[in-house]
């Protein structure tokens, strides 16, 4: 994919980029207008939907940034926590061609603190972030070839069972106050040192926010997290 250009912003988008601000509703079809086409076209299967980033955002940005979301897509969560929220963003994508598409459309709302990185859970400075979003990014290891978003990255069952057993790790050593937001499943376990909060969720299906509330490991101890049905 060539670099995408900054996109135009017409007078929909600004329309829509202020309803969200103000907490209105914004349909997925006018958000996605900021996208290219072939970004669309697989949004109900690949992307957030605005009504679930919105809230997972503000359940994200509740203990403090910065926030990253691993696997980001084309960084529908960031771009909506960006503007929502007062915090930090930032994404993590193995795709460069859906970086560079994010990044494009960041620029061109003027969005400061929210980044799209290219990179993989080799890039991920576990340290640096107070909450964790997974919109069940390794599931896609495991899908038919006609349902995998594209051939770009190497998908196979044995990089999904490397890379949930080192999300496990990183949420196990994480702090306590560490917050992890799902929707569609983690599809690994979450250490039994963090509470599930269904309370703050309820509404919105497939949608989990845990938080770490004990110190120290799990000792492997914990609770899968994951829809593992497709959708
Ligand atoms: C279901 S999409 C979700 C995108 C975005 N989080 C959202 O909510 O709109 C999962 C994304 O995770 C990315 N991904 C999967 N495994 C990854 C990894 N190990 N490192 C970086 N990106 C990954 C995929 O390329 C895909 O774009």
């Amino acid at each position: 994919m060539d670099t995408p250009s900054r996109p135009a912003l017409d007078d929909d988008h600004r329309r829509m980029l202020d309803d969200l601000r103000a907490g209105l509703p914004v349909k997925d079809s006018a958000f996605d207008r900021l996208f290219p086409e072939p970004i669309r076209r697989v949004s109900s299967r690949f992307w957030t939907p605005v009504v679930v980033a919105r809230k997972a955002a503000r359940l994200l940005a509740a203990g403090g940034g910065p926030v990253i979301d691993v696997g980001a897509g084309v960084g529908k969560l960031v771009v909506i926590g960006g503007l929502t929220t007062d915090v930090a963003f930032d994404g993590v994508e193995q795709r460069g061609g859906l970086v560079d598409v994010g990044n494009a459309v960041i620029d061109a709302i003027g969005l400061s603190r929210v980044r799209m990185l290219q990179g993989t859970l080799d890039d991920v400075d576990w340290d640096r972030y107070r909450a964790f979003y997974f919109c069940n990014p390794f599931e896609e290891n495991l899908f038919p070839e006609a349902r995998r978003f594209d051939d770009s990255v190497p998908l196979t069952e044995a990089r999904f069972v490397e890379e949930t057993a080192r999300v496990e790790a990183a949420l196990d050593a994480a702090p306590v106050g560490t917050r992890v937001v799902t929707f569609h499943g983690l599809g690994a376990r979450v250490p039994a040192t963090y509470r599930l909060c269904p309370e703050e969720t309820r509404g919105t299906a497939f949608l989990n926010l845990w938080i770490k509330e004990q110190e120290g490991s799990s000792g492997g101890e914990g609770v899968f997290d994951g829809y593992i049905v497709g959708r």
